[in-house]
């Protein structure tokens, strides 16, 4: 059956702004942030500590994040690829943090300068740092499905990537498909093998990362994925307020799947997320015209009359 209860990971102001070429104010994040707290999200990714050069966008992160401290009852986390990008997000005080690995090899040298398991090599003290911190620590996994470069992405190379991250301790997997074009079948077939391969763990004695799952809208599947992974027993969706997004260095990366629309298929569905729609759509509202352009959300727009 379905979960009673999904937990929203939203990405916006991460993964939805750091496409955005035009740098987006500091108090325009920070209240974006405020504004989706208020909505009743409860998990909302604030920033990453990369280099600024790669991702310009958030290259405020050290201004932005004691912006942030009056929220609370919400988590923030925040990326960080290496140790450097740690120890900027400890001297903040954040108390939760993700890694993100890549299942192909053209994408980890373009998104990370590094092979595959050079990239593991590169988390595996961050992710052990960040666990006697105390912190919480998401591993991510991009081009779980396809690859722009590699074409469709074997279910086995993404299973041996999910088990080191997973070995490594990371309380919690997602599971991207950053340029969106997985399909429900495809989710299924991976998240079978998954299971086959003890992710998540089950039993009486399940120990190891849950899974959420990260699903990109370029061929209009995000929603239809989701619905698989909820069949498939996953109850932590990423999803991005108005579907802003994009991975800059992932070409064809378009938009998240939209939090509204998410919302609207979940709240169909009776599941609950906590989140006031009503308030979340004219957050996103709010954002699109800071942006300059309409939310490509349907939801949105529908919510909005136009
Ligand atoms: P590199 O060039 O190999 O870096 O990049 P390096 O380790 O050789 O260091 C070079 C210089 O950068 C050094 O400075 C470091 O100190 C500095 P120098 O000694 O030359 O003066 N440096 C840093 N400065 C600030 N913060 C840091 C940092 N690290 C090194 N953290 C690196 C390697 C990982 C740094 C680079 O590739 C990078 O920043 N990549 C980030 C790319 C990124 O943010 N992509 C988007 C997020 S992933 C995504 O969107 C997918 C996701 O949504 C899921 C999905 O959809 O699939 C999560
Ligand atoms: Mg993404």
């Amino acid at each position: 059956g379905l979960p009673a209860r999904v937990r929203i990971h939203e990405v916006g102001p991460r993964d939805g702004l750091q496409n955005e070429s035009a740098i987006v104010p500091v108090e325009v994040k920070a209240e974006f942030i405020g504004r989706l707290a208020a909505a009743g999200l409860t998990t909302v990714e604030a920033t990453s500590f990369v280099h600024p050069k790669w991702v310009p966008q958030l290259a405020d992160a050290e201004e932005l994040y004691p912006r942030l401290d009056g929220l609370s009852g919400v988590r923030l986390p925040v990326l960080v690829p290496n140790a450097r990008g740690l120890e900027r997000a400890l001297a903040l005080g954040a108390r939760e943090v993700a890694v993100f690995a890549s299942a192909t090899e053209s994408f980890a040298h373009a998104n990370l300068n590094r092979t595959v398991d050079g990239a593991l090599e590169m988390f595996e003290p961050v992710v052990a740092r960040a666990k006697r911190e105390g912190l919480r620590v998401r591993g991510y996994l991009s081009m779980c499905f396809g690859d722009p470069w590699e074409g469709p992405v074997p279910v086995d190379q993404v299973v041996r990537v999910c088990r080191a991250l997973a070995g490594m301790g990371c309380d919690e997997l997602s599971l991207g498909d950053t340029i969106g074009v997985a399909t429900p079948g495809h989710v299924h077939a991976l998240l079978a093998a998954l299971r086959t391969a003890g992710l998540p763990a089950a039993g009486p004695s399940a120990a190891g990362p849950t899974l959420a799952v990260h699903f990109h809208d370029t061929y209009g599947q995000a929603l239809s994925n989701t619905l698989a992974a909820l069949q498939n027993g996953v109850a932590t969706v990423d999803a991005s307020a108005g579907g802003l997004g994009g991975c800059p260095y992932a070409k064809s990366a378009t938009g998240n799947l939209a939090t509204e629309d998410l919302v609207w298929m979940l709240n169909g569905l009776g599941i609950e997320t906590g989140v006031d729609l009503a308030a979340l759509s004219a957050t996103s509202h709010w954002m699109a015209e800071r942006l300059g352009r309409p939310s490509p959300s349907r939801t949105v727009r529908a919510l909005a009359g136009t």
